[in-house]
């Protein structure tokens, strides 16, 4: 039996994001999107949880229900694309102490091992829900989700299922650091990952992801795991140039990597390649506001064509965030993109991130997936820093948050 119908009506302002119509003619090539308008006087009908009609409200059809949002704006759903949800305890101490000067390394990943191995499933599947949860309340309503703060078969592989049952995305990050006990014999470590604990954990792998960077994993060794994801047929992203510069963005597009992620320290090469390739880089720059380090430059980016998503990287380590709108905030104040950049990036980009095309937009035939805001216009998500401007929230045409 077919689900009732919705026709979401009295919208102030609608933001599609339709991929078919962004703007590409200051750009024949077709890599500078400039956003769509967004629409007034518009209305939409939902049937069977996707987007079955778009049109101007006094031309809308029939609804067995009807949502009168009352001059509020409608965006999609955000798609977070990168979270690392799956862990036990915080680093709040460990917060304050780079807020007073300690900088940020890579090591303090091994605190969080500690504690999520520490941890049984029951408590771990709590923690992924508790922030899936706080997502949806800031607007999100796609969540990829890694593992890599168990480091062995068992607790990656448990890790990766919770991920995968609770999210919609679920990366493997075995070659997150090195664990403790492996300290002197690392390339243990790297075989142990790209052998029994990638054969245990495939089948619920939907990416594979490594942490290059100095403190983690070198050049030879994300390479020898990259291959190993590749002979099993699973598509790769990669944490690169985080922490400095380095072979992280480079190797993410001679992989055809799905994303290159964090990309903090970039050259004009690392520019080029990423605007000549297929792979997303992903900006997380709620890190970089808890790390206390330079902005990524998102600005030549994004004029060179690459294709750029914005995600929360919420994790907690280098950043404790769920929010998408803050995000945005960063983006537009630090980076210097333009608020319709930053929603584009949060939405679009992050589907784009994980291989989405029915998410990120809500163009006829994408499922409905969107948030109302208690705002006039998507602009208010930068405007107005730090409010919370979420209205209700609605995923595969069902509400999932109101407030
Ligand atoms: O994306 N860079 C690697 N992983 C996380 C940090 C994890 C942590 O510090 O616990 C990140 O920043
Ligand atoms: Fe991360």
């Amino acid at each position: 039996m077919s689900r009732k119908s919705l026709l979401v009506t009295g919208i102030g302002e609608l933001n599609v994001n339709d991929p078919q119509a962004v703007d590409n003619s200051a750009d024949p090539a077709g890599r500078r999107e400039s956003r769509p308008e967004p629409a007034n006087n518009t209305a939409f009908a939902v049937e069977d949880g996707k987007i079955a009609w778009i049109g101007l409200a006094v031309d809308a059809p029939a609804a067995d229900e009807v949502l009168d949002v009352a001059g509020r704006a409608v965006i999609p759903g955000f798609v977070d694309s990168h979270a690392h949800l799956v862990f036990a305890g915080d680093r709040a101490a460990e917060f304050a102490a780079r807020m007073t000067g300690t900088p940020y390394s890579a090591g303090g990943i091994r605190t969080t091992v500690a504690a999520t191995r520490a941890a049984d499933d029951v408590q771990l599947r709590a923690n992924v829900r508790r922030l899936v949860h706080e997502m949806a309340a800031q607007g999100t309503t796609t969540v990829e989700c890694k593992t890599g703060y168990g480091l062995t078969i068992e607790d990656e592989l448990r890790a990766l299922k919770i991920a995968k049952e609770e999210c919609d995305a679920a990366t493997f990050l075995g070659a997150h650091v090195v664990p403790a006990e492996y300290a002197d014999r690392r390339a243990d470590y790297v075989d142990l990952v790209r052998g029994p604990m990638l054969d245990a954990c495939a089948e619920f792998a939907d990416y594979v992801d490594v942490f290059c960077e100095r403190g983690a994993y070198d050049e030879a060794e994300t390479r020898l795991i990259l291959d190993a994801a590749k002979a099993r047929g699973i598509p790769v992203r990669l944490h690169a140039n985080q922490l400095g510069p380095g072979p992280g963005v480079r190797l993410a597009v001679e992989y055809g990597a799905a994303s290159a992620d964090h990309c903090t320290y970039l050259d004009n090469k690392d520019i080029e390649a990423l605007a000549g390739s297929e792979t997303v880089a992903t900006l997380l720059p709620g890190v970089e506001f808890s790390t206390r380090s330079p902005y990524p430059d998102a600005r030549s980016l994004l004029d060179a064509g690459a294709r750029v998503a914005i995600a929360t990287d919420c994790n907690p380590g280098s950043c404790y965030t769920s929010s998408m709108p803050f995000c945005i905030a960063l983006a537009v104040r630090e980076m210097r993109m333009s608020p319709g950049e930053a929603l584009m990036a949060a939405t679009l980009g992050g589907a784009r991130a994980l291989g989405r095309t029915d998410v990120g937009h809500l163009a006829l035939g994408a499922r409905a997936d969107f948030a109302v805001l208690d705002a006039p216009s998507y602009l208010h998500l930068a405007y107005r820093p730090g409010v919370p401007l979420i209205h209700s929230v609605w995923k595969n045409g069902r509400k999932s948050v109101s407030t």
